[in-house]
Formats: structure tokens, sequence, C-alpha cells
């Protein structure tokens, strides 16, 4: 299956240089003078117009519970620990394995219409969620919520089994899917339940994808505990020695940036759920500068509320820039390279996030007669500055156009959304 881009404005070219893109089995195979000639000579290939649209590589979500878009706007303007523990939680463990399903595609949908392209995703239903996946073609790095207070624990030990159920099943469906292990916090996983994690993770060679010093509490709490910042009890434990997405890291110690310093860490900033749930904002600006690796991610729709790359691309440099009182904090560039290289980097997956001969092709297809994004001065800033996602006309993943001129090609999006509506009505 081949499909010629005609006509394309590459985000990395020239403003005004428009080029072919030949994609051949699932990759970016040429671009520029050489696509048309190789298009003819591949059979069946499709050939698009693009013209008035820019190319990009998806948008890489680093951080979200799919499954939870079914309690958008359900517990909101709440204290922290009121809108986990007392409102979200109890919808959670009602939730049946279908009433996920039907979640996880209301946020694949979502992500989809706003030019996301995978996702790293901590998961309670990671069946369903693979699923889901497979069903759609979206792309995702399944990590399985983990809680308890040991490897002895017999709800821990249950979780890791099915973490490594799906996997298979995963396997078995082919789902486009990574997998790895989601400890959900430090204070929901107890000390020899974290070691265990970090264990099984350098033993299979899987991510770790965990919630960190997010919030003032935890710090407080964590320093009572165990004498140590959030940040310094995990590399005790020796998880920062894993390739691991740390979610959040809102509250930071001097020291604490020299332990970050791996190029096996990755910081996921979740900027409108942290300041929504009242925590502040990560200093991103700072961990930049200290070079630590950051991506970007949106954390649930339970506490953004929106799934909204674009929105979160525009929030993350607005607020470094605010809070820093430096504009040149976080520049439009440096924010798209957070929400799609680095994110490649934070899910393992270097074959994404550019559009780049060889590279896989995950790629979406902006419409640059969106009234919001002129006059086109400068395309980087238009995109984080201006953009608000639903400039996205197309999206591809592994080389197959999975959303067209606004269609989902792949959902059944009436169905969903009649779905999503119903298991509401219990919780109304
Ligand atoms: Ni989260």
């Amino acid at each position: 299956m081949s499909i010629l881009l005609k006509n394309v404005h590459l985000l990395e070219s020239p403003e005004n240089e428009r080029t072919d893109v030949l994609i051949r089995d699932g990759k970016i195979a040429v671009i520029g003078k050489g696509a048309a000639d190789s298009a003819k000579e591949t059979a069946g290939c499709e050939t698009t117009d693009c013209s008035g649209r820019t190319l990009m590589p998806g948008l890489i979500n680093c951080h979200t519970h799919a499954y939870m878009s079914l309690m958008r706007n359900y517990a909101d303007d709440v204290p922290f620990a009121t809108w986990l523990f007392d409102r979200i939680a109890p919808v959670e463990d009602s939730l049946s394995n279908e009433d996920a399903y039907y979640g996880n595609l209301l946020s694949i949908m979502e992500m989809l219409r706003t030019g996301t392209t995978a996702f790293a995703d901590m998961q309670m239903f990671p069946r369903m969620a693979v699923k889901a996946c497979a069903d759609s073609g979206m792309r995702a790095l399944i990590t399985r919520g983990l809680v308890g207070e040991s490897r002895d624990d017999e709800g821990a030990k249950r979780r890791l089994q099915e973490a490594f159920d799906e996997m298979e099943y995963g396997k078995e469906i082919g789902a486009p899917c990574d997998f790895g292990l989601g400890p959900h916090a430090i204070y929901t996983c107890g000390k020899d339940l974290l070691r265990y994690v970090g264990e099984l993770a350098a033993e299979k060679d899987l991510r770790v994808h965990i919630h960190l010093a997010e919030t003032q509490y935890e710090f407080d709490t964590c320093m009572k505990e165990h004498g140590k910042t959030p940040v310094e009890y995990l590399d005790s434990l020796g998880l920062l020695d894993r390739e691991i997405l740390l979610a959040h890291c809102v509250y930071l110690t001097d020291g604490d940036y020299e332990l970050l310093k791996r190029p096996n860490v990755h910081v996921v900033t979740n900027p409108a759920s942290n300041a929504k749930l009242a925590n502040g904002f990560a200093p991103v600006k700072r961990m930049l500068e200290e070079g630590i690796q950051v991506a970007l991610g949106t954390d649930s729709a339970a506490s953004n509320n929106s799934l909204n790359m674009f929105g979160e691309m525009r929030l993350l440099t607005m607020a470094q820039k605010g809070v820093s009182k430096d504009s040149l904090a976080l520049t439009a560039p440096e924010t798209l390279d957070i929400a799609v290289k680095n994110g490649a980097a934070a899910i393992g997956r270097c074959d994404l996030g550019a559009a780049e001969e060889g590279k896989t092709a995950d790629l979406i297809l902006i419409d640059e007669n969106a009234p919001s994004l002129r006059p086109l001065y400068n395309r980087k800033a238009s995109l984080v500055y201006s953009a608000s996602g639903y400039e996205v006309t197309d999206v591809m993943i592994g080389g197959k156009f999975v959303f067209r001129t606004g269609e989902y090609l792949t959902i059944d999006a009436e169905k969903v959304l009649f779905e999503t509506e119903r298991i509401a009505a219990r919780y109304r």
C-alpha cells in the first residue's frame, strides 16, 4: 500500500516550498523530486493533492488515562484529594470492561481529531485500551496501573499478571501497542512493590510510567516518611536507572535536577492538569536548561479536561513565559520538539517524531486556510500560539489514514458517542 502526498508544505521546509512525499509499507519512503517517479513505479499507488496543507509528524501525548474521558467534567472545582478519592475513584471502581472500551475509544477520537498519533497510557483497563487501539489503528504505550504494598500483595500480583497477559493479547490481535509497567505513584505503591517493578522492568526490558512529585502534599509526606524528596526516593529504589516516564515533577529541589539528568529518564509535564488541580506549574524552563529530557502530556480528561495537545502546547509555553517573566522561555520550535520529538523518545519509538525518509509514517495534515492560522508568517508559531487543534484535517498512522478530511475511517463515531452518553447517564 503506497500513498503519494503531493504539494505539501513540510513543517521543517522554507515557508513557500512545496514538495511530494511518498509513503510506502508504513514508512516515509521518498521526500522531494523523486517521490512522484517512485510512485509511478509502485503498483496501486494512491495520489492525494495536499495543496494548502502542512505536513508534520503527529503529536505524542506522553501521559494520559484514556478510559477516564468517561469522567470528563464530572468532578471539577474541588480540592485534589476530594477529586481523586471521593469523586473519581468510586466511578472508576464501578466501570465495566465494556464501559472502559468506549471511554478509550472516545479519547482516541479526540486525540486523532486534534493531531495526536500516539499516547502513553496508565491504564486500569489495559485489555480494553489494547482492543481500542487495535480497532482504531491508534498507537500507544500501554502501562498497566499498579497499586499495593509489596510483591506479595494479592491485588498487585493480579494486576501484574494482567499487565503480562495484555502484552500477549496485544501481540495476538496485532495492536499497534508497546507495553510497560505503570506503578501509580509513590504514595499508592509500597517500597517493595516499586523495587520489584524496577527489577521486572530491567529483566523484561519494559518502560516504567509513574506519577511523581505532583503535589506539595506528596512532597511533604515523602520527606516526612522517607527523609528523601520524591525524586531521591525513587532513585533509592533503583527506578531512575530504568527507562522511565515521570509524569508531573512539579516539586523539585536543586539536588533533584542532577538525578533527573539521565538519558533514560523522561519527565512528562502536564500543565493543564497541574493548573486545574492547583498543583502549580512544573519548572520546565529550568529542566531544559539543566539538560533534562521533557515530553508533554495532557493527563486524563477528568483533570484537564481535554486531550488536545495543541491546547497543551500553548499552555505549556505561555505558563513557562508567564511564571519565569521571560518571553524567550520555551520558544515555538522548542515547544513543538517537546510535543513531537521528545515524545517519541519518551515512548521509546525513535522511528517516530520526524517527517524524514525512513521514519514510520505517523503524520498529520493541517489546513493552512483556517482563519486561526492566517496570515502565515511563521508556521511553527502559528501551530503553537494560534492553532486550536481542529485545523487538523487528516491523520495517518503507520502509513494508513485513520482520519481523513474530517471523517473517522476506523471508528463508528456515532456509536461511541451514543454508548458514552448511555454510560454517563448512570452517574448523572
Ligand atoms: Ni495521571
